[in-house]
């Protein structure tokens, strides 16, 4: 396994979490991790869609650099088995359960996490818009997925940003999705509340760069969260054909011949929220293993 390949803790280094580590089994695990200095340490660092998936993975590894993590979700009880995952990695998070499609609820949950000390890190990653296929378009799938995509990140940066900049700093980090650049058949109403964002993180980005908040967006391509048994149902709906030679045609897409791990991702919005990428704002970062090959 790709943990028992990561070298001895040495001065200069630090470990890795190993939830961080699941799965994968080459690449950048393989490198000698350097003590680089983040600046993250004692970060006040709020992650939406921390109880699963990329935004877990963002949970860990933020803390794992000294952080102090505040997940969202709109489940508890999700919540409660996120924290018990960062426990066992010897780290804490504080969890907030409210549902970021209601903006009321989003806006009075980030302003009660701003009042207890102020928000230096925002990653947004919560809510997906599900796949349909075509002849299930409808004005109502359009309006979900505006609502599970585009909303729920909208609701929660913009009051945010707006502390940020009162207060002269910030750095958001939005997880979007490579499939509000590249068109999909099965993925026009989410790959549109992801270009929509795509332009909204642009132009924070720009609207906000004079006030000391930085805004970035990582596209993700093929993840392995449980986000990709969704995309897979839809496929096989679309076109009668079994979920594993789907799937297997899907990663045989992918120059790098493996669909990313949470992990992968949580390492570059850790890289975009932190002093390390100081001059860094407005960036979309696409991370889909060389599959689009455009500039
Ligand atoms: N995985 C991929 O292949 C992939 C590819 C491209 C882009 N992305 C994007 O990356 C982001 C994270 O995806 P993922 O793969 O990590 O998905 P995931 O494993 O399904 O996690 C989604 C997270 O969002 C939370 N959530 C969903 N709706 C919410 C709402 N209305 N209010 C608050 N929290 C909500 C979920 O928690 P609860 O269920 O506890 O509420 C969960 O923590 C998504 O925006 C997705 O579109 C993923």
């Amino acid at each position: 396994m790709a943990y028992a390949m990561w070298p001895q803790v040495t001065d200069g280094m630090r470990e890795r979490p190993k939830a961080l580590m699941e799965g994968a089994s080459s690449g950048p695990f393989l490198q000698l991790e350097c003590a680089v200095q983040t600046g993250l340490n004692g970060k006040r660092v709020v992650i939406t869609g921390a109880s699963k998936g990329i935004g877990l993975a963002c949970a860990i590894a933020f803390a794992a650099e000294g952080a102090h993590v505040t997940g969202l979700s709109r489940s508890e009880a999700n919540l409660r088995e996120a924290q018990a995952v960062l426990a066992r990695e010897g780290y804490a998070m504080d969890v907030r359960a409210v549902d970021l499609t209601d903006a009321h609820a989003a806006e009075a949950a980030m302003t009660a996490i701003e009042a207890a000390g102020g928000i230096d890190v925002l990653v947004n990653s919560a809510g997906a818009a599900r796949r349909y296929p075509l002849e299930e378009l409808s004005h109502d799938v359009f309006q979900e997925a505006l609502d599970a995509k585009y909303f729920t990140y909208m609701n929660v940066m913009a009051p945010t940003i707006r502390a940020m900049a009162q207060r002269g700093r910030g750095s958001v980090v939005n997880v979007v999705g490579q499939g509000g650049k590249q068109a999909n058949p099965l993925h026009i109403a989410g790959g549109s509340a992801n270009a929509a964002l795509m332009l909204a993180s642009v132009g924070f980005a720009r609207a906000y760069a004079g006030k000391g908040v930085r805004v970035n967006v990582i596209n993700p391509g093929l993840t392995r969260t449980g986000r990709v048994e969704e995309g897979l149902e839809a496929a096989v709906r679309a076109s009668g054909r079994s979920r594993d030679e789907l799937l297997a045609e899907q990663v045989a897409e992918i120059p790098l011949g493996r669909m990313a791990e949470p992990g992968e991702v949580a390492q570059v919005a850790l890289f975009l929220a932190s002093d390390l990428a100081s001059y860094v704002t407005g960036a979309v970062v696409p991370m889909d293993g060389g599959r689009a090959s455009v500039i």
